[in-house]
């Protein structure tokens, strides 16, 4: 019997026994190609020898030192080399344990600085619906799945959500990509003006909708619409690429692809690639000036700030994939994965949408192509995916609620930034298998 309180109580689970590669084998010797690499966390794939040496060095050399004592030259390094690539104008990052956190700490961070610079009425966030920002009762405010919110809502900061930029379902026929993402841009625009946009401290967004809604990238001219508004009143821009960053996309930041930095950007999950749990928020410099300017204290921090074993683990990765140039792979496997996943599925009666950016691709599947209509939820289509994907020995990440946190079935790809033809190859073929399996079950 186990003693872990797991995600599903009596669901058997089966056990990691290792993982090198693509690859995680379980106690029972079968072999999975990990082609989410979890939830888009293991960027490099499993066991990198460079990492795994970097972390030896580390723990060899210094475990942990209280931030509130210390710094650590990891640490120092770390930040370097972050700031040194971030989208332009951004000075620091605060470093934490995860997205969640990370979250956290992005929304301190943005009403601490309204405070700073004596504009301390400023206290509503606004965010969209279907988005996911994390479980923490802060990143779970603002997060927009309806279904994850409604049990602990008496306990959640009120906050404000708009429309999601879903181009799949919510174009209008009548209006072109880029109308469409001047309509919402006017909504956000609508919402200030009615919470009074002295009052409004930032809008938070995924550049690329992640775990809720299946890589559903921006349309065309959306984020500099939204970049100008929050501009225009002096609100911040949070962008969350917990998921869609730190390369998974093809550009370092996601963002950069739209053309617009933001004043904080939150980044964890390709950051330390899942070698070390770690998160951080990239701070702009007029965010980190008003703090320098004013109290000069963040009234913030967790014990395990900036730890130097998931620093010396992040820091290794982050090279790694400057070195071996990986983002240029992310790019040509990234067409080469939607070049066959269009193959496979892109007359497949049950799949409406084939979307996403890089090696970030989501396939949204629905009951009725022609109408859109999705499964019924009871039927748990993308569960049913994952469990004949497992089966035939390939890990997606499997959602529901798609549309309205409720109905709608995707399942996500994410594979490591390493990852070759053949291999993508097989994934597709054997996806295609599990979903045909699933869907006649
Ligand atoms: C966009 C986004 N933000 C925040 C989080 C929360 O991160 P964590 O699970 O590390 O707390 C996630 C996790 O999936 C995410 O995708």
């Amino acid at each position: 019997m186990t003693r872990l309180l797991h995600r599903t109580i009596g669901q058997p689970y089966p056990i990691a026994a290792s993982a090198k590669g693509f690859i995680i084998r379980d106690h029972d010797g079968n072999a999975y190609i990990d082609a989410s690499g979890g939830a888009a966390v293991s960027c490099l794939g499993h066991g990198h020898p460079d990492v795994v040496a970097a972390m030896h060095r580390q723990i060899d050399t210094l475990d942990y030192a209280h931030t509130g004592f210390f710094s650590s030259q990891v640490a120092e390094d770390l930040a370097d080399h972050l700031v040194a690539h971030a989208p332009p104008g951004m000075s620091h990052v605060y470093l934490v344990s995860g997205g969640s956190e990370a979250v956290e700490t992005a929304l301190k961070l943005a009403r601490q600085y309204f405070i700073e610079i004596g504009q301390p009425q400023r206290r509503h966030f606004i965010a969209r619906r279907q988005s996911y920002h994390g479980n923490t009762l802060g990143a779970l405010a603002v997060g927009g799945n309806a279904w994850r919110r409604e049990p602990f809502s008496p306990l959640l900061i009120p906050t404000h959500h708009v429309s999601p930029c879903y181009e799949y379902r919510d174009r209008r026929a009548d209006e072109t990509a880029e109308e469409y993402g001047a309509r919402l841009a006017q909504e956000l625009s609508d919402r200030i003006d009615e919470l009074g946009p002295d009052n409004v401290i930032a809008f938070i967004a995924e550049t690329v909708v992640g775990a809720t809604a299946g890589a559903v990238p921006p349309v065309p001219g959306y984020f500099r619409h939204v970049r100008d508004i929050c501009s225009r009143h002096g609100i911040l821009l949070i962008l969350d690429e917990v998921m869609s960053g730190m390369g998974r996309t093809g550009t370092l930041h996601a963002c950069a692809q739209d053309g617009v930095t933001p004043d904080l950007m939150t980044i964890a999950k390709g950051l330390g690639g899942g070698f070390a749990p770690i998160g951080g928020v990239l701070v702009a410099e007029k965010v980190f000036d008003a703090f320098a300017k004013g109290s000069k204290t963040f009234q913030h921090g967790h014990t395990y700030l900036a730890h130097p074993l998931s620093c010396a683990a992040a820091l290794a990765v982050q090279q790694v994939i400057q070195r071996d140039r990986l983002l240029d792979n992310v790019v040509s496997m990234g067409a080469h994965l939607k070049k066959r996943l269009s193959e496979r599925f892109g007359n497949h009666h049950h799949v409406g949408d084939i979307r996403g950016r890089g090696l970030f691709m989501g396939i949204e599947f629905v009951a009725d192509r022609s109408t859109k209509e999705p499964f019924d939820p009871a039927r748990k289509i993308n569960i049913r995916v994952k469990q004949e994907a497992m089966a035939r020995g390939v890990l997606i990440y499997p959602m529901g609620g798609t549309i309205d946190g409720r109905r709608g079935d995707h399942v996500l790809l994410a594979p490591p930034f390493t990852v070759d033809a053949t291999t993508i190859d097989t994934i597709v073929e054997r996806l295609g298998d599990a979903v045909d399996a699933a869907i006649a079950a």
